[in-house]
């Protein structure tokens, strides 16, 4: 790193109350880009920083502050591109009114969104059961003005993304974006319904012409396919029927399924995938089921290299601002009635 990067890099981190050997540390252990140097272009890695579940108490318009030191890390650390599991604002409340809800979009906007695109990374939303939920009942969406709110604050900044999507039809609901080296599948799990319908879309999405066998495959959507924290081991907070939706997803090839709702950093294998649920960058930690480990405000650096092909995922504490050891995490998180997810390593190949 050049020097007067480095100055800058480490006045910034003193900003966000890291310390310049643990940030040191861990751009030794993911390899990371220096400040300013970090290429949408660079085919030959990327570096994606991985967020959910920011938002705060029905109608807030404002963040906490492990969100700021979050965005603040980010902007920091360069990634190519942040993608978000879900619940960027704090809705699902009928009694919201529509200014209600354009206003916390607006606070979104001002506090995640424009500072990360002012600093040239764009972000790729999945859309979270507060942003939009997709519950239907007699066939009509409980939350359709949410949704609409969603569809009109994404749509207007879809352009910062437009020239890669695939498909986009359902934007922000589902759709496909694509750079080089990277194929990103975004499901609409902001409810347990991923309807055959969407089934079908997903299964089509996964073998489009435009994926390369060189892609790597991320899907993401807010609910998991399987529980891992406590409280949310019921139906209604994972996907329903998530076995022939896991068959699709591993017939497709798919690298990493990302989710976000259960609050809780679990990197996992389960039903034949490789998962990867977010902690909340925001508030609401939540216990792992079966352990004493409470989960504590997070997000993860995802850092692939085309050379070694290796894949190193880094989460950091937005407490401590610390890298956190999977160690403290049970090896298996086993609950009646959901698939068994069995901890996997930080460090990974493709395939
Ligand atoms: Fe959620």
């Amino acid at each position: 790193m050049r020097q007067t990067g480095r100055r800058a890099f480490l006045r910034l981190i003193a900003g966000a109350a890291v310390s310049g050997s643990v940030l040191d540390d861990l751009l030794r252990k993911t390899g990371s880009h220096p400040v300013g140097q970090a290429s949408a272009q660079n085919v030959d890695s990327l570096k994606l920083g991985l967020i959910s579940d920011l938002n705060g108490s029905y109608g807030s318009t404002t963040y906490g502050s492990s969100v700021q030191r979050g965005v603040k890390l980010l902007m920091q650390q360069q990634p190519d591109l942040v993608l978000c599991a879900g619940d960027m604002v704090a809705g699902q409340k009928r009694a919201l009114t529509n200014s209600q809800l354009k206003a916390m979009w607006a606070g979104f906007e001002q506090s995640v969104q424009a500072p990360l695109q002012k600093a040239g990374i764009p972000i790729l939303p999945a859309i979270g059961n507060h942003d939009g939920s997709s519950q239907q009942h007699q066939g009509r969406w409980i939350y359709g003005r949410e949704r609409q709110q969603a569809d009109l604050f994404w749509g207007k900044h879809r352009v910062n993304l437009q020239s890669r999507f695939i498909e986009n039809e359902r934007f922000p609901f589902q759709y496909v974006w694509r750079r080089p080296g990277l194929f990103v599948v975004v499901i609409d799990a902001s409810s347990a319904n991923v309807d055959s319908s969407q089934r079908q879309w997903i299964e089509s999405a996964l073998t489009s012409p435009h994926r390369q066998p060189d892609d790597l495959c991320l899907v993401m959507g807010h609910l998991p396919l399987t529980a891992f924290s406590e409280g949310r081991a019921r139906a209604g907070e994972c996907i329903a029927n998530p076995r022939e939706l896991a068959l699709l997803l591993r017939s497709g090839g798919v690298d990493l399924v990302i989710s976000g709702h259960h609050h809780a950093w679990y990197p996992s294998e389960s039903m034949g995938l490789r998962l990867l649920s977010l902690g909340a960058m925001g508030s609401g930690p939540r216990r792992i089921i079966g352990s004493g480990v409470i989960a504590p405000p997070s997000l993860t650096l995802l850092e692939w290299s085309r050379a070694s092909e290796l894949i190193n995922e880094t989460t950091i504490d937005l407490t401590t601002m610390q890298p956190m050891s999977s160690d403290r995490l049970p090896a298996q998180v086993n609950v009646a009635g959901f698939a068994e997810a069995r901890r996997r390593s930080l460090q990974w190949q493709r395939g």
